[in-house]
């Protein structure tokens, strides 16, 4: 059974998502206010890599998916999803300005029609955000009774450059609603999905979202805690993790100790947990620390730097690996910005490479010098910086010989040469 879906917001979220459900069999309308984006959807050119979308999308643009600038398809659409972005405002909260902006277009788009209609929240919102803004704002708008549109908050669990994967072969899905009839129209469109579904109300869907990501960047900053105290100890952090992940409370994933979470979720999400228990007036004691022990880890690399080859001034630095994580061409709050930077406050010559993400990287950080290949950023380098899992990198090996000396430091353990230091191993 096909439901007409309309999508708001065309990022990695809202276009994997329409995406998927035109994969499912729904009629799906993906509504994106930039109209380049508009244009390569429509031609089945996705305009973010994702591992599997290309394909999708030349499935189903032009029959079961369409994208488009604008809010007509929304009265006949049964469910309505906003997956528009929530970046960290400057005090740390989540900024909410494009929620309420699709709330009211939606709304003012719902006058028009006849029926039921589900309006659900994908994108990560602090909890309270779908019942006391963006329901309010849809109700105002839309002139409707009550009981004419039902609300959900559905979040997504979808990792950069494994989003098609995540979506549909998902650990769980969970719907919050504001009653029943809203959840279980909601609950149709994801048939043919096998996975453990939770029904719960709107504010726990949504908490269960930051706390999914909260936990998930615990583990990672305690994994680096306890590396750091296996380097002093010269303990290798990674034989200790595999024994740790093998207890089934625990698990083995996630225990990567390395220069630490980057990314444009985890930051944000961490901070807005932060700000919004502080708002209800709790200490977030141990989400502090794991945001402190995140931003001191990359500063490790210098440390471990300078006491290796001394004053940097006027050093020439190779800084392989600038996405936030392999398989992406995205940098943003990549643990190597702030090592960049401070190399860059230490007089040194930075030579960056990184197979996909030299460009985004370069309109974070223009000042340094980009190489087409890793070759060009080691020659006669005083030493070299690892900061991104490529599997590419595990193949580097002669390529070092070309560096003035051979220090190599590792901020991702992804390297096979015996001469590598790693920051917490
Ligand atoms: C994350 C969540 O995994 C996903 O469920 C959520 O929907 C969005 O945020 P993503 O940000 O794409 O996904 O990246 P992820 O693969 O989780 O990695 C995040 C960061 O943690 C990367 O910088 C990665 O290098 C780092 N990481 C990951 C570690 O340092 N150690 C690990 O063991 C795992």
């Amino acid at each position: 059974m096909h439901t007409r879906i309309s999508v708001v917001g065309g990022g990695y979220v809202g276009l994997v998502s329409a995406a998927c459900f035109s994969q499912l069999g729904h009629i799906v309308n993906l509504i994106e206010i930039d109209p380049t984006k508009v244009q390569a959807i429509n031609q089945g050119r996705p305009p973010i890599y994702e591992n599997g979308l290309e394909e999708i999308l030349l499935a189903h643009v032009g029959k079961n998916l369409t994208a488009t600038s604008s809010y007509e398809s929304i009265p006949d659409s049964e469910v309505v999803l906003i997956c528009v972005g929530t970046p960290q405002a400057q005090d740390g909260g989540a900024d909410l300005s494009m929620i309420s902006s699709a709330a009211r277009s939606i709304g003012i788009a719902l006058q028009r029609s006849d029926g039921y209609h589900v309006v659900a929240v994908k994108s990560t919102v602090p909890p309270g955000t779908t019942e006391h803004l963006v329901r309010p704002t849809v109700m105002k708008c839309s002139e409707k009774d009550a009981n004419a549109i039902g609300f959900v908050m559905n979040p997504e669990f979808l990792r950069e450059g494994l989003a098609v994967q995540d979506f549909m072969k998902p650990d769980r899905i969970v719907i919050g609603s504001s009653d029943q009839m809203a959840g279980d129209r909601f609950e149709g469109i994801y048939s043919g999905l096998e996975a453990p579904l939770i029904r719960t109300s709107l504010t726990a869907a949504e908490m269960i979202k930051y706390t999914s990501n909260a936990f998930l960047s615990t583990k990672i900053s305690f994994s680096n805690e306890i590396g750091n105290i296996c380097k002093r100890l010269g303990i290798d952090v990674y034989e200790v993790m595999k024994g740790v992940g093998l207890d089934h409370r625990i698990n083995p994933y996630f225990l990567n100790a390395g220069a630490g979470f980057g990314g444009s979720c985890f930051p944000k999400d961490v901070s807005a947990l932060i700000h919004l228990a502080k708002n209800v007036g709790e200490d977030p004691a141990l989400l502090n620390a794991v945001v402190e022990i995140n931003d001191k880890q990359p500063m490790r690399m210098i440390e471990l730097l300078e006491k290796r080859v001394g004053n940097l001034q006027g050093k020439k630095i190779a800084v392989i690996g600038l996405a936030f994580k392999n398989d992406t061409d995205d940098a943003r709050e990549s643990r190597a910005i702030p090592v960049i930077i401070e190399l860059i406050q230490r007089g040194a010559k930075v030579a960056a490479y990184d197979p996909q993400a030299n460009s985004s990287m370069s309109k974070i950080v223009p000042e340094i010098s980009y190489c087409a290949n890793p070759s060009d950023a080691l020659e006669m380098a005083d030493a070299c910086l690892v900061m991104t899992e490529w599997p590419e990198f595990s193949y580097l090996d002669r390529e070092f010989d070309l560096m003035k000396r051979k220090v190599i430091i590792e901020g991702r353990r992804i390297l096979s040469c015996k001469d590598a230091e790693g920051i917490c191993w």
